[in-house]
């Protein structure tokens, strides 16, 4: 039996440690994390993240082979032969590399707080996303130590994309972990490519250096984002010149070259870890004297916040150029489907700039209200928050469909346009609605990437 330690029980750590302890039953893994509430809630059957599938993995090892703590870190950390790092790195928001590179006090906390606790030689994993040579300096400060230990750091960036996390824990596309060229390099690594050997084919399980595995972290997600800027930037020549943005990302994902995935135009992409990994790209890039390739991939961002922006000032000119007091429902609050999360959602950047408009919001969703809340910080006290749609739309002059819950392509629309306002209006930011029956039930609907579908003729000076 080997001890497992998980410091972070969040998006990534949570969910992780849940799949390996289901397949490694032989091991014993603590999940810790310093917010006892979430800890309360990771031991009860209310999860403090919504992911579906989640809860039964849980429930498989819970109390066998898998706690989840908030106290006794200096024994955790003791007895552990292995500890997982997956505490947050958020983008920094002071000082130097301020909104660029990453925060990494709490990460460094953890560090000594390894140090401090330690009595035996361990290995070191790094799994949040850590800006490149993070390892080095985790490194510096656990080998500088007067107590003769060994610590072997090692990188194993996650890839599960929330919502489809479970999924993409049993089958990953591939497992990445990089570790020192060093017989007690190769030694480590060899541990943990044994471990996830328990579930994943062996062909599956990529061993790199350390970092190439840190890099490869940030430009896999770069590339991700990156497809869905370029469809974003074709849809709006998609709305100005006919071409239906469906069409095209359906013309082009069928050469084997490009692939279908990933071309879903959208309001924009969110999530805690796009805009964070290209910025720490981008800084990493400034501070190697590769000013080019740093706007390269800045651009991507850029792109994003135009897509955002683009939607609210549609919003505004297709509505008479005024939402001063109109009731707007918004359909979505998550950064994506499938997920309680709204960090760095489109759905409050659109909030945020409806609210300058000085519309009367009403937010929907069926799982991300109470982190979106604590999102729009002060202005949640002008937005209502409503769980259901059909109250939501009541009395609204038009709905925004922000996140693309399978729920809100359902509802009965005939009843919805019933009790709105006339002109009524849908402006679909993620293209799941049937458009000609929205259209033929009497709404004025505008997607992403196509021309809108009106009742009445649009002002051209718009
Ligand atoms: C992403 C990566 O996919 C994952 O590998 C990494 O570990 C973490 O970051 P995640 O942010 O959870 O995962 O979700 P993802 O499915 O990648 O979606 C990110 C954003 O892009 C969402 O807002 C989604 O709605 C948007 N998106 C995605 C599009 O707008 N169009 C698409 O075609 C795909
Ligand atoms: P991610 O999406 O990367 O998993 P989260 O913010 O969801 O990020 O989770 C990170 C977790 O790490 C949080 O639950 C936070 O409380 C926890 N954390 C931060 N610092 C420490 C620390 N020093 N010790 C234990 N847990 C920590």
């Amino acid at each position: 039996m080997t001890k497992i330690l998980c410091i972070g029980a969040g998006y990534v750590g949570g969910p992780t440690m849940a799949v390996i302890a289901l397949h490694c039953p032989q091991h014993l893994i603590t999940v810790f994390d310093i917010n006892e509430k979430k800890i309360a809630e990771w031991n009860s059957d209310n999860l403090p993240i919504y992911e579906p599938g989640l809860l039964e993995v849980v429930q498989q090892s819970r109390g066998r082979n898998l706690f989840f703590s908030a106290s006794d870190i200096a024994r955790h950390i003791d007895e552990a032969e292995i500890i997982f790092v997956s505490v947050n790195t958020p983008t920094k928001t002071f000082g130097q590399g301020a909104g660029r590179t990453a925060d990494l006090q709490y990460w460094e906390k953890t560090a000594r707080m390894i140090l401090e606790h330690s009595s035996t030689d361990k290995i070191i994993i790094e799994k949040s996303t850590l800006p490149v040579r993070t390892a080095q300096a985790m490194e510096n400060i656990l080998n500088t130590n007067a107590k003769g230990l060994h610590f072997e750091v090692l990188s194993n960036p996650e890839f599960l994309a929330e919502g489809s996390a479970i999924q993409n824990l049993e089958k990953p596309d591939r497992v990445l972990i990089g570790g020192h060229d060093t017989p007690k390099g190769q030694k480590a690594v060899q541990t943990i490519v044994d471990l996830y050997a328990n579930w994943v084919p062996r062909d599956r399980i990529i061993t790199t250096n350390l970092w190439s595995s840190e890099l490869s972290k940030l430009v896999a997600n770069a590339f991700l984002a990156q497809r869905i800027s370029s469809i974003n930037a074709i849809s709006a020549l998609c709305e100005k010149t006919g071409a239906d943005v469906e069409e095209v990302s359906y013309a082009i994902g069928r050469d084997s070259r490009i692939g279908p995935r990933f071309l879903k135009a959208s309001v924009g992409f969110g999530g805690s870890c796009f805009k964070k990994d290209i910025l720490n790209l981008v800084y990493l890039c400034e501070s190697q004297g590769l000013p080019e390739v740093a706007a390269y991939w800045e651009q991507v961002i850029l792109m994003n916040e135009y897509q955002e922006a683009r939607f609210v000032a549609n919003m505004v000119s297709s509505m008479f150029n005024t939402l001063a007091g109109k009731r707007i429902a918004i359909f979505g609050a998550a950064f994506k489907a499938n997920t309680s999360d709204t960090r760095e959602s489109p759905a409050l950047a659109v909030c945020r700039g409806l609210l300058a408009e000085k519309a009367d919001l009403v937010l929907c969703d069926p799982h991300a209200l109470e982190n979106a809340r604590v999102d729009l910080g002060e202005d949640a006290s002008r937005v209502t928050f409503e769980k259901d749609p059909y109250v939501a739309a009541d009395g609204a002059h038009a709905i925004a469909v922000l996140t693309e819950w399978e729920a809100f392509a359902k509802l009965d629309y005939h009843r919805i346009f019933d009790a709105m306002v006339n002109p009524s209006f849908i402006f679909d930011g993620r293209n799941i609605l049937d458009r000609a029956k929205m259209h033929e039930i009497g709404f004025n609907v505008y997607s992403v990437g196509k021309q809108p579908l009106l009742h009445f003729k649009q002002n051209s000076t718009d």
